[in-house]
């Protein structure tokens, strides 16, 4: 079995539920039910066996170290994070509990339960860190992608402690020799993504009749990928990946942030018109920048496709009009995780860029 954490999670829950569908092999799924998490993303696997569900945090050793005693999984997944840039800018002190804090004690307890494992097993086993290609800064726009070898430029609180975490996942495969292997992944969007991101925020807004907010002038640019291409990229690192080795993972779809507000807009125009026959659009506006705002992401895939043979599957065309059809068709998800903590932080995040 494999342990997971941070399933149920934007992409920890669409990897699990797609895990299961291409395997039976079971899966224990550590999460501590932030904000972010919900287990309604995970409603189908309610009566499912191959699914453990264990409510915890990954900052707590003593149960990380008795789930991996007790269960004995040959590979770890760590899709545990806060992982939200403007609440990194509001209040970073969880972001490094979680994502530094958290991913040191994960660790230290995996290389305890490694060092007990037999040799076939000790030399299988796999440890999975999930980052971000924010941990590289900001691109001008005539550089090149990033690529594996660029420096780490990290620009946010959130995109500090991905690169910290990062930086001890290499250490730890150099000083101990534990199997860890990172990704580095682009701009994710699809079916449960959380309405305080771009497009499901802008999606959600639109359907409420509310304001569509544009950070500064709109022209940052961002390199989308569909969430489930993500999960069969980190499948395939699992599986045939080498360990110590970083490879990042980009859609080849740069778009500048209007663009992607203009087709969201376009997209419910046609598959669910407002009532009074206007154009989604005009609900646009743009409001005060993100501090520190990232202008331009890139990323370069070549390593994992040459090497993994992995290539996405969705063009933006296909997977937004996917997620554009999943959340008008989930709308009773969206009402749920709008709770009274999700409206605390949009009022207060956009009371502060004076919407
Ligand atoms: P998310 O915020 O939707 O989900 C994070 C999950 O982690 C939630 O279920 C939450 O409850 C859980 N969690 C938070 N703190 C925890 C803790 N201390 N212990 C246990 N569980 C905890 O995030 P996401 O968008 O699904 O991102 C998952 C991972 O992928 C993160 O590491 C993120 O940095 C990385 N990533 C995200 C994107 C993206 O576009 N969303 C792109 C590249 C990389
Ligand atoms: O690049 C990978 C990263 O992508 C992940 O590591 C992060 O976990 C994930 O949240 C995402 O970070 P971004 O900051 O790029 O995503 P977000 O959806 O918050 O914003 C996307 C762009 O849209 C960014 O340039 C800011 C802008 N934006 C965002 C919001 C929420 C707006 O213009 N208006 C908004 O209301």
């Amino acid at each position: 079995m494999i342990l997971i954490t941070g399933g149920a999670g934007f992409i920890g829950a669409n990897f699990l539920l797609d895990w299961l569908t291409q395997s039976d092999e079971e899966v224990i799924n550590l999460d501590v039910l932030s904000y972010a998490g919900n287990l309604e993303n995970l409603v189908s696997l309610n009566d499912d066996k191959r699914h453990i569900f264990a409510q915890g945090d990954i900052c707590d050793s003593t149960l990380t170290a008795r789930l991996l005693t007790k269960y004995q999984p040959r590979a770890i997944i760590n899709f545990a994070a806060e992982s939200h840039v403007d609440r990194s800018i509001q209040d970073p002190e969880e972001f490094i509990q979680t994502n530094i804090v958290g991913t040191f004690r994960l660790l230290e307890t995996t290389r305890a339960y490694w060092s007990t494992l037999e040799n076939k097993a000790k030399q299988n086993f796999r440890f999975i860190h999930i980052s971000t290609d924010e941990v590289y800064g900001s691109l001008a726009s005539e550089d090149e992608a990033f690529d594996e070898d660029h420096r780490y430029e990290p620009n946010s609180p959130y995109s500090a402690s991905k690169a910290a975490s990062d930086h001890l996942i290499r250490a730890y495969y150099h000083t101990y020799g534990l199997p860890v292997l990172t990704t580095n992944c682009s701009n994710n969007y699809g079916p449960y993504q959380f309405p305080e991101k771009l497009i499901p925020l802008i999606i959600v807004n639109a359907l409420a009749g509310k304001l569509l907010p544009v950070y500064g002038d709109g022209q940052q640019i961002r390199d989308w990928l569909y969430v489930k291409d993500h999960c069969a990229a980190i499948r395939l690192v699992l599986e045939a990946g080498t360990p110590g080795e970083t490879y990042n993972i980009g859609g080849r779809n740069e778009k500048p942030n209007i663009d992607i507000v203009h087709t969201v807009c376009a997209l419910l125009d046609t598959l669910y018109p407002r009532a009074d026959d206007k154009r989604y659009q005009q609900q646009i506006t743009f409001v005060t920048d993100r501090p520190g705002h990232d202008r331009r992401y890139a990323i370069n895939s070549k390593k994992i496709e040459r090497e993994l043979g992995w290539k996405p599957i969705e063009t933006f065309e296909t997977g937004i009009h996917k997620t554009v059809r999943w959340y008008l068709d989930n709308q009773i998800w969206v009402r749920n995780v709008q709770s009274g903590t999700y409206r605390k932080w949009i009022d207060k995040n956009h009371k502060e860029r004076a919407l």
